[in-house]
């Protein structure tokens, strides 16, 4: 069989982004995108290009060409008293109704339309229109992330790829003041760096298990490393045993791939200005999880092959800070294996000692996650964190308590716990906090060893927590169980690049906090 070679995986955008303010009558551009409320209600810019075109587009509004609604686009040729070639109405919705998730929709529709007719060229200004609570820059960001997300396709291993005849190449966005321009120029780099970042996630994170397999996610990470001029280190089996990380290596023994410890660092802080002390992101690296002995059912198991997301996402967050070049300092850890049956594997009831020295009963080989983030959380106590995050596919309990919406957060810390919900808030990549109090430890308690893997079915996802909260007592510790987020089933299965923005936001308020310079992107 022919060997499959999937290389490229740190492809950037194929589109070039720029800022502007100006009137839409004026742009001479192959395409001029403005928006259309429901019912034919024109958006101010719309009004512009209408005054320019002696009331054209209210006469097509009247005659019913174009409603508004949601999600509808209409293109016009040569529109008379506009110097671009077309231009497209975009349906916005109610007026009243027009919040973030609407306006990322609008983003979506015109994009597809330029895609599918030609509009290599656009300037769009959507960018202008008020999201309640929201500036200037996160519409801008939002923007971004919603042409990529839009734009974004997998089929690197399908044999006949679905080509467009002239891929849009050009978009530019629209400020309503001169004022704006600077603060609009800032959020389209971070929108690009998050947006980088999330493709580079959800290109890991597709990856079926048979080639993205731990050795191919280390592979990835030197990769990274070289491209941004970050340190890699990366840790095999032998050096994982004289580390005492048998609770990481219990899950890998089933597994004919090699476990593999990733460490990556960035280094953009500077040292004496307080803000040397590392942020610790640890992402779970399952390349596949079988459930071990105790297998998973299998509908559904394909899935299985996002369980390396965490991983995926801490990877993403470090390309996306350097990339802005974040006055800070970062380190990405990821425990990389794959979670199989097989005549070495771990049985339930088996006992072994955390790298921390806490022995654990492994009564469920398929909550093999907390396994090797235990020890991953334990490791990185030597750099001395000022914070660890870590990030996991853990439970689908979290999948019940909060659906595909949110992400589950839990913290030893408050002040942590408060910046993480207000990235995800910020960013659009929401999260919620459940807590994590001291009563729910006891269903951990195992009669053989320090403690169970498994707390029973109440608040599976708190005592997940609970559980890496033991091996985290030595810093300020945040976990995120993206096991409802990271991924979509069904019929749009894949990766959804989610909680990069969140991570990302949170980075880029810790930068804006320690050094005055702010962002520092150039
Ligand atoms: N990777 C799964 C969690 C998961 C489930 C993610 C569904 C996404 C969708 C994890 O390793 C797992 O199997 N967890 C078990 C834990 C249980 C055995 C305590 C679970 O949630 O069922
Ligand atoms: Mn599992
Ligand atoms: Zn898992």
């Amino acid at each position: 069989m022919r060997k499959l070679r999937v290389s490229f995986i740190f492809q950037e955008s194929a589109v070039e982004f720029s800022i502007k303010s100006g009137s839409p009558e004026k742009q001479r551009t192959a395409c001029v995108v403005v928006g259309v409320f429901e019912s034919r209600k024109l958006s101010l810019p719309a009004e512009l290009l209408d005054n320019a075109a002696r009331g054209h587009l209210s006469e097509l509004l009247r005659r019913g060409d174009m409603e508004g609604k949601a999600g509808n686009t209409l293109l016009l040729h040569k529109v008379p008293g506009a110097e671009a070639d077309r231009i497209l109405l975009v349906g916005l919705g109610k007026e009243r109704e027009f919040r973030e998730k609407e306006y990322r929709a609008a983003i979506a529709a015109t994009v597809r339309t330029l895609n599918e007719t030609g509009g290599f060229d656009g300037t769009i200004y959507l960018t202008e229109l008020p999201v309640k609570k929201r500036d200037i820059a996160w519409r801008v960001r939002q923007a971004i992330i919603a042409v990529e997300e839009t734009l974004y396709r997998f089929d690197r291993l399908k044999s006949k790829k679905d080509e467009v005849r002239r891929p849009l190449r050009k978009l530019t966005f629209c400020v309503e003041r001169r004022g704006e321009l600077a603060a609009a120029e800032q959020a389209l780099r971070e929108g690009q760096a998050i947006a980088a970042g999330m493709s580079l996630m959800k290109n890991l994170a597709n990856l079926p298990g048979n080639l993205c397999t731990p050795t191919y996610l280390a592979e990835q990470a030197r990769a990274l490393a070289a491209e941004h001029g970050l340190a890699a280190e990366i840790l095999g089996r032998e050096e994982m045993e004289q580390l005492g990380m048998n609770t990481l290596l219990a899950v890998a023994r089933g597994s004919h791939q090699p476990p593999q410890f990733i460490v990556l660092k960035y280094q953009g802080g500077k040292s004496g200005k307080g803000n040397d002390k590392p942020i610790v992101l640890v992402g779970k690296g399952v390349t596949f999880d079988t459930g071990g002995i105790s297998l998973k059912p299998p509908p559904e198991m394909d899935e299985m092959k996002f369980d390396m997301s965490g991983a995926a996402s801490v990877l993403a967050a470090i390309k996306a800070a350097a990339l802005m070049k974040l006055p800070l300092n970062i380190i990405a850890v990821v425990p990389a294996v794959e979670n199989m049956p097989g005549g070495s594997a771990t049985r339930p009831g088996d006992i072994v000692t955390s790298m921390s020295g806490q022995t654990v009963e492994i009564l469920n080989t398929d909550a093999e996650g907390r396994l090797i983030l235990c020890d991953a959380l334990t490791y990185v106590e030597r750099f001395e964190p000022d914070c660890v995050i870590d990030v996991a596919t853990l439970t689908g309990a979290c999948v019940i308590a909060l659906g595909h919406v949110v992400s589950g957060l839990l913290a030893n810390d408050d002040g942590l716990a408060r910046e993480l919900l207000d990235a995800g808030n910020a960013s659009w990549d929401r999260a919620w906090q459940l807590p994590l109090f001291e009563d729910y430890q006891e269903q951990l308690q195992s009669n053989f060893a320090d403690l169970g893997n498994i707390g029973g079915r109440p608040a599976g996802t708190i005592t997940a927590a609970c559980f890496l909260s033991r091996f985290a007592k030595k810093y300020e510790w945040a976990h995120l169980d993206i096991a409802g987020t990271a991924y979509k089933s069904g019929k749009e299965k894949g990766s959804t690049g989610r909680p990069v923005p969140l991570l990302t936001h949170f980075l880029i308020e810790r930068a804006a906090k320690v050094g005055a310079g702010g962002t520092a992107s150039q």
